[in-house]
């Protein structure tokens, strides 16, 4: 199976690095369009061998074309993709806020399948949400989950309009837990921690809550409350949380990302 990857950036090569990683796609058969010449040999000493910097008649011969470039980079580019295109190629696009509808109208084909993944994808723990264009067979579609599936775990969603959740939760996630983590971090510090310390101390935490989650059948919610003894200390916090409406709001926060993520998709 012949994959183009288009866009050498952070997301092409973590694709690139991972498909090869777990032998999914060979690399052979794995191709990237990237305009800079001068980034031929960066791909050469990774392992990349096919690497185009414009389109040209090996795009017709791809069984799926991967869209990893900024939007705003886009329009001339599809232009000169278009005159290689099969008609009914496959296309992953993860394009932020690039909709099934804008991409059929630029590109010759129907088989379009949306992407949204996050930054924990270029460790192999990343959280992708997808849709697609009716037109897509299951196959196609199980194909392109397994090949997602090599950089953490997918969700196929029927509804294209909830890829602009999965951002506002997902997508932008990774951020939020920085944020609480740095917070955590900054509390340290106040109590005595040096900032490495404090950083151990609440990054080990995280880890550690994550892992207790996912192996258990108990919800977060079941968590908080089996930790929380009458009048102990994570009580006094989570009492405190309750009192200041951290819990709103952190939903605020989240419905801000979303709207934005709608706001941007129009
Ligand atoms: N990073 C994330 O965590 C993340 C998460 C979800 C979705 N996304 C989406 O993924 C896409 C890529 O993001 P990224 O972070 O990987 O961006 P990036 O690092 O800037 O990568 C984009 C790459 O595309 C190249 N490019 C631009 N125009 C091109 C053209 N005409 N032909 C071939 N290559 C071209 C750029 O080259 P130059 O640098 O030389 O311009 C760059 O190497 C974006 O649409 C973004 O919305 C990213």
């Amino acid at each position: 199976m012949k994959v183009l990857i288009v866009g050498g950036g952070n997301m092409g090569r973590t694709y690139a690095e991972s498909f090869i990683s777990n032998q999914s796609v060979s690399r052979r058969d794995l191709f990237i369009l990237e305009k800079e010449k001068e980034k031929i040999p960066y791909f050469n000493a990774l392992g990349f061998d096919s690497v185009l910097i414009e389109p040209d008649e090996t795009i017709s011969q791809m069984s799926l074309i991967i869209l990893a470039v900024k939007p705003q980079d886009s329009t001339d580019l599809f232009q000169k993709m278009s005159r290689f295109m099969k008609e009914g190629q496959l296309v992953l696009s993860i394009m932020a806020g690039v909709t099934i509808k804008t991409l059929k109208n630029s590109l010759p084909t129907t088989k379009i399948i949306r992407a949204m993944p996050n930054l924990p994808a270029q460790v192999g723990m990343g959280m992708t949400g997808f849709s697609a264009d009716d037109s897509v067979t299951r196959s196609e579609l199980f194909l392109v989950q397994n090949l997602l599936n090599t950089t953490g775990k997918s969700l196929y969603f029927d509804e294209e309009s909830l890829l602009d959740a999965v951002t506002a939760i997902s997508g932008s996630g990774p951020a939020y837990v920085y944020f609480f983590m740095q917070s955590m971090i900054d509390a340290g510090q106040k109590m005595g921690f040096s900032p490495s310390e404090a950083e151990t101390l609440v990054a080990q935490t995280f880890l550690g809550a994550v892992h207790l989650l996912n192996n258990n059948n108990l919800t977060c919610k079941e968590w908080i409350d089996k930790v929380s003894s009458k009048g102990g200390t994570t009580e006094a916090a989570t009492k405190n949380f309750s009192e200041s409406s951290l819990k709103e709001k952190i939903e605020d926060g989240l419905m801000a990302a979303l709207h934005r993520s709608k706001e941007l998709g129009s």
